[in-house]
């Protein structure tokens, strides 16, 4: 969306995007961190079910967040082990015996080659400006055999019939865009992008989100929307009242609108 008052420093995410723009604040962002994992963690669990996580893998769960992952599979795992990573660990408490914690940046930060039999990734590179560099990195780290689970968002709220939900959601996809690098299209490239990193097994678990039916969606908007709101009015944009009238549409149960689609992929390394 075209917006004549941005300022140009915007317009080239800097390289700690996710972390000046969504985890500036511990509280708010360990609301949204709980949400996210409140919403997507059953299809995470059954995808991980379907490829049928042995007990003695070694699995890495890559930008962990809170780490409700990262403990489901330390627990499935207890012959195994679990590496959780993060730019950011604060949250990466009680993880188990058979974890380690560490902070580790995916773009930069290396794993020998085929390290694990599991390597999970959720909704990290969907935020990273070089994901398809970094992309074909963890796909190394898979041992022959072993699995490449990704999970990322999908965003079809451009051809929503609500227009205010249109426009908000428009600024709110834009300004991640500008201040993260985040891209809210690419997910659809993983069939093919794993495709032709010789992954095979192919398994593709979408799982479309509703937003205004209440429950962990809700929340995770409300605490999105908050976060951007301030940030928008930080940055010199007149817009904020836009994204908290839809934050307050919330709570009115005539509004139900199609969320994001998570997609989620699995692939075994021949
Ligand atoms: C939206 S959260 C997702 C958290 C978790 N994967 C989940 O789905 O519940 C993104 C996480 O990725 C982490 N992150 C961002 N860039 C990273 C990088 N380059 N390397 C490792 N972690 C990163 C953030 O600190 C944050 O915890």
């Amino acid at each position: 969306m075209g917006d004549s008052t941005r300022p140009s420093s915007e317009s080239i995410p800097p390289r700690d995007g996710y972390r000046r723009v969504l985890a500036q604040q511990e509280k708010a962002e360990l609301e949204r961190l709980s949400a996210l994992e409140a919403i997507a963690d059953p299809h995470t669990i059954a995808l991980l079910e379907r490829i049928e996580v042995g007990a003695d893998w070694r699995c890495t769960e890559l930008g962990a967040g809170a780490g409700s992952i990262a403990r489901w599979l330390a627990r499935r795992c207890p012959a195994g082990r679990l590496v959780a990573t993060d730019l950011d660990t604060r949250f990466l408490v009680d993880l188990g015996a058979n974890a380690e914690v560490r902070q580790h940046d995916m773009r930069t930060d290396d794993f020998p080659a085929g390290s694990f039999d599991l390597v999970h990734v959720r909704s990290v590179l969907e935020h990273l400006p070089e994901r398809d560099e970094v992309l074909p990195r963890l796909a190394e780290w898979v041992a022959p055999g072993g699995w490449l689970v990704i999970e990322d968002a999908v965003s079809t709220s451009a051809a929503s019939p609500d227009a205010q939900y249109r426009r908000v959601m428009g600024v709110v996809e834009d300004t991640l865009s500008r201040t993260v690098g985040t891209d809210l299209q690419w997910a659809r490239t993983l069939p093919q992008a794993l495709s032709a990193l010789g992954f095979t097994d192919l398994m593709l678990a979408p799982a479309t989100l509703v937003i205004g039916a209440g429950g962990p969606v809700d929340r995770f908007w409300r605490a999105t929307l908050t976060q951007l709101a301030e940030l928008r009015t930080r940055t010199g944009h007149h817009d904020a009242a836009d994204l908290m009238a839809l934050a307050a549409r919330l709570d009115d149960p005539s509004f139900v609108e199609l969320s994001y689609t998570i997609i989620a992929i699995a692939g075994r390394r021949a």
